[in-house]
């Protein structure tokens, strides 16, 4: 397996892992284009490629502010799971993390155990008394 940088062609096998896994739903927005708007401010898609195959096997989304990065879209596509691939991606992307010089962060679901237990194994430390909030559409709070 070989991890390497997203490159726009594999939008479609990305997209296809993405829904998979149940990570992908429409109104998170995540097009071809925002992949590469948010690459162009500095972050990164990290696709794993099995290179006999030429199938996407994993990836892992991370987002720079300038701050913080963010690791989104973490998955390993069901036929590869439970093989140390996601820690694999892990570890690369906590590498990316380290080298921007900024903390990561991630959102994960409570009963996401095998998630959970991998972002804990490395280090992860949960913050207890947080909720997220988000507003999709900040258009819809202004009056003008
Ligand atoms: C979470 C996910 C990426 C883990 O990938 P993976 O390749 O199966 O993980 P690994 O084989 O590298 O295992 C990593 C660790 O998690 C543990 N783990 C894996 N599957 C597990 C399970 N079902 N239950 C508990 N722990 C599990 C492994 O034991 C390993 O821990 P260890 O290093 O202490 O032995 C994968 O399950 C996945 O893609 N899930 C669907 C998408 C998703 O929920 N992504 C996270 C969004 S925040």
């Amino acid at each position: 397996m070989t991890i390497r940088d997203y490159q726009p062609t594999d939008f479609g096998q990305v997209e296809a892992l993405w829904k998979i896994t149940g990570i992908y739903t429409a109104e998170r927005g995540d097009t071809a284009g925002i992949i590469l708007r948010c690459n162009a401010l500095g972050g990164r898609l990290l696709v794993m490629e099995d290179p006999a195959q030429g199938e996407i096997t994993a990836t892992s989304w991370l987002t720079w502010d300038g701050r913080r990065v963010f690791m989104h879209h973490f998955a390993v596509h069901p036929s590869y799971q439970g093989k140390g691939y996601g820690k694999r991606m892990a570890l690369e992307s906590l590498a990316f993390a380290r080298d921007k010089g900024c903390p990561l962060k991630l959102e994960v679901h409570r009963h996401n155990l095998p998630a959970v237990h991998l972002y804990q194994s490395l280090g992860f430390e949960i913050f207890e008394d947080y909720d997220i909030y988000m507003i999709l559409d900040p258009g819809s709070a202004l009056n003008d």
